[in-house]
């Protein structure tokens, strides 16, 4: 799955036309091309083909929608490592774009790669009905936007006392877990939905789907919070023990290690049972909600 997926950006960031390669800047495509291909766990693009599959939607359509919300993911982790953001010299255990390239250049192949997430997902070979692909670029610029990604970014920052003379704000349970479904649980419920709308599914089908992807994300940041606390930058890829330096506001911070490992054991629970209505065959989705729990990388 990683591999296609792989292929496919690389296709889709590959030589083009004679006329287009015109008007590619080279600098821009390599950089493109660094921040995206030779890494990751490509979970994102794998929830929405597994999804997909369960829609009946064929892998071809599915993996295109990967692609795209693959270059968001990309982009928010390039400029999440920035130096004015989270200034993170490791990424996928390689130097981070800005390392390998300059600050400007970074900031431009996240520019780029948010674009072209849009220009994929706007391509016939995502679906032949205009609505349908209407309706992904719809919900992927909602997650990924000021609602979303972007506005939890923001949230972030806010709660570690950026724009309050360094001292961290003082925000409740609550506020933290709004803050974590924007940053991350957003794009990682797209891609559980992204399946159910390339599968015009049914209301309760979409429901139970939505219900997994809200469950994950949650799990997913948990772990990624776990991981700067007990894992190894060896093995994660990128560096450790940065959340509590910068007073990152998170739910393990917030409860300790144990409570947030019994949320997490609770959360799987919750992605698994959202999967019942759809029977057999949801065996690796149920797996992938572990997995996301259990991870070290
Ligand atoms: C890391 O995401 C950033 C967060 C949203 C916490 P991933 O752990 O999915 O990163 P890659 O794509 O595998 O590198
Ligand atoms: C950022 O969360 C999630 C994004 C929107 C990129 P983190 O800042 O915790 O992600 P890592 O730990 O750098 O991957
Ligand atoms: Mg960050
Ligand atoms: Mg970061
Ligand atoms: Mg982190």
């Amino acid at each position: 799955m990683a591999t296609d997926v792989e292929n496919l950006l690389g296709r889709l960031l590959g030589p083009q036309s004679e006329a287009d390669e015109r008007n590619r800047p080279q600098r821009l495509l390599e950089s493109m091309r660094y921040a995206s291909l030779g890494g990751g766990k490509r979970l994102r693009p794998f929830l929405v083909v597994e999804t997909a599959a369960l829609c009946d939607v064929p892998r071809g359509r599915a993996l295109m929608v990967g692609a795209a919300l693959e270059c968001v993911h990309c982009y928010s982790l390039v400029h999440d490592d920035l130096p004015a953001m989270d200034d993170d010299a490791l990424r996928r255990g390689r130097p981070t774009v800005h390392k390998a390239f300059d600050d400007a250049t970074a900031i431009l192949a996240g520019d780029g790669l948010l674009t072209f997430a849009f220009d994929v997902l706007a391509r016939p070979e995502v679906h032949p009905d205009p609505a349908v692909r209407v309706a992904l670029v719809l919900a992927l610029a909602r997650a990924a936007g000021l609602g979303g990604m972007v506005g939890g970014q923001m949230l972030d920052l806010e709660a570690e006392g950026r724009f309050a003379g360094g001292h961290p704000l003082r925000i409740g349970e609550d506020e933290v877990r709004t803050l974590q479904a924007m940053k991350t649980g957003a794009l990682l419920r797209f891609a559980c939905i992204a399946g159910a709308i390339l599968g015009q599914a049914r209301a309760q089908a979409y429901d139970a789907i939505d219900r997994y992807g809200v469950a994950l994300g949650q799990a997913f940041q948990i772990a990624d919070d776990l991981l700067d606390i007990e894992g190894d930058p060896e093995t994660v890829g990128k560096a450790t023990g940065k959340d509590a330096a910068a007073h990152k506001a998170t739910l393990v911070g917030m409860l300790g290690v144990d409570a947030a490992k019994a949320r997490l054991r609770v959360l799987v629970g919750e992605a698994e049972a959202a999967l019942a209505p759809f029977g057999d065959g949801t065996a690796v989705l149920r797996a992938a909600a572990r997995f996301v729990a259990e991870r070290r990388a």
